[in-house]
């Protein structure tokens, strides 16, 4: 932060070409560049102050996705930037260390938007020591996994608003770059896992079936390590995981075919290469620091929420005219979300949630912290503890909606404000 205490990001938002494939020039869209963002990171109790700037030929807006804040400094589709236009939002970070992101969010574009690049991650701090890989670039990285779809000519391909999902694609980039690797200089490593695609799902282990722990989810630290060999994650999920590796090896972290219809696939995504001698670091601690429970009160109101199709939530399309669901400022509430066709998933803007159940049983142990976006099986109904937070407006709404962005376009999304 600046000597007034205030922590300045600026954002400019820009169109260009990317060498994603070798050899191949693809027209795109970044922050600061011409693909993707630069990391922002603040800490609990900064006032932060953004200068976001549209450069591009059309409007947009950008949403901070797992950020706790004002409906009016949210960058949802009630933002908009128009080309040429300076966006000034500002906020008090008032939250839990967390790995949160920010992203376009123009109803009705956003697919678009994200899938040309604009997406980075926001990384956030808090003063409660726990002894985890903590060195950004060193022992802690971004892993910003995105699928595409490209031309012979390397352009990308497809259509994000056809077909059921969308664009599923058979190549993935990792933080931009395919066929990446990583070279591995300590002995455990975080990584910060955001799965910043348009709709696919991954199933996350390594190609040697090693174990390590998953430490985190969307909204903070888990409150102890969970060992696992494989995790998922849906559109706009991040997952905190640490892995520990031998001096010299080279392994494959890789994304396996889970048989759901937007988890098909094997592929591989990163290979890491350690080297020879690799610096010490402590085992993961068995107790973590996250944010605090929630506790549901006796008679907290339930909502229910049923996913229709690919376009509507209870038999309503999204209209930006419309309050869905005026929520009193603080609570604790039930939302049930049920899906009768295939595959969603469902994110609600500026709450943090914990996952109750889903299809009636627990979710995965390593899903059991904060939360704000939740995989809804197709056929299932899942039960979230949401907390709401203090933030009243009755004008401004925030946004809840399926984050597979072909369905979220389409208008599988609603509105509420918080009074
Ligand atoms: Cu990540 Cu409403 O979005
Ligand atoms: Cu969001
Ligand atoms: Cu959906």
């Amino acid at each position: 932060p600046g000597k007034d205490g205030v922590r300045r990001f600026e954002l400019s938002m820009q169109a260009g070409q990317s060498r994603l494939l070798p050899g191949k020039q693809t027209a795109t869209w970044g922050f600061n560049g011409t693909f993707l963002g630069p990391t922002l990171r603040a800490s609990r109790g900064d006032k932060v102050q953004m200068a976001v700037r549209n450069q591009l030929p059309e409007a947009s807006t950008v949403h901070w996705h797992g950020m706790r804040l004002p409906a009016r400094m949210d960058g949802g589709p009630h933002q908009p930037i128009e080309p040429g236009a300076v966006w000034e939002p500002h906020w008090t970070i008032d939250q839990p260390a967390a790995t949160s992101w920010y992203h376009p969010h123009p109803h009705g574009s956003t697919a678009q938007h994200v899938y040309r690049g604009l997406a980075g991650m926001f990384i956030l701090d808090d003063d409660r020591e726990v002894d985890l890989p903590s060195t950004y670039g060193v022992d802690d990285f971004p892993l910003i996994l995105q699928d595409k779809k490209f031309t012979a000519e390397g352009a990308f391909d497809g259509d994000p608003l056809k077909g059921t999902f969308g664009i599923l694609g058979d190549h993935i980039l990792v933080n931009g770059t395919f066929n990446p690797h990583l070279k591995i200089t300590t002995e455990r490593v975080r990584f910060r896992v955001l799965n910043g695609s348009n709709a696919r799902m991954y199933n996350v282990g390594f190609a040697d079936g090693r174990r390590f722990h998953v430490i985190g989810n969307d909204g903070g630290l888990l409150a102890a390590p969970v060992e696992v060999d494989r995790f998922s994650l849906t559109p706009g999920e991040r997952a905190e995981i640490v892995v520990a590796f031998a001096p010299g090896e080279r392994v494959v972290l890789r994304t396996f075919d889970n048989g759901v219809d937007i988890g098909k696939g094997d592929f591989d995504l990163l290979l890491f290469a350690a080297d020879p001698r690799l610096k010490p670091a402590p085992a993961v601690p068995s107790n973590l620091t996250p944010p605090s429970p929630i506790n549901v009160p006796p008679g907290a109101k339930v909502r229910r929420f049923k996913l229709n199709g690919h376009d509507a939530i209870n038999g309503k399309g999204m209209d930006m005219s419309r309050i869905d669901e005026v929520v009193p400022a603080n609570s604790v509430e039930i939302w049930e979300i049920e899906n009768n066709v295939y595959s969603h998933n469902f994110h609600i803007h500026e709450v943090a949630f914990r996952i109750l159940d889903v299809a009636g049983g627990k979710p995965p142990s390593y899903a059991t912290g904060s939360k704000d976006t939740v995989y809804v099986p197709s056929k299932s109904r899942v039960r979230l503890a949401v907390q709401f937070g203090g933030y009243t407006d009755p004008t401004s709404p925030y946004m809840y909606h399926c984050h597979i962005l072909r369905h979220e376009d389409s208008g599988m999304m609603g509105q509420f404000v918080l009074v």
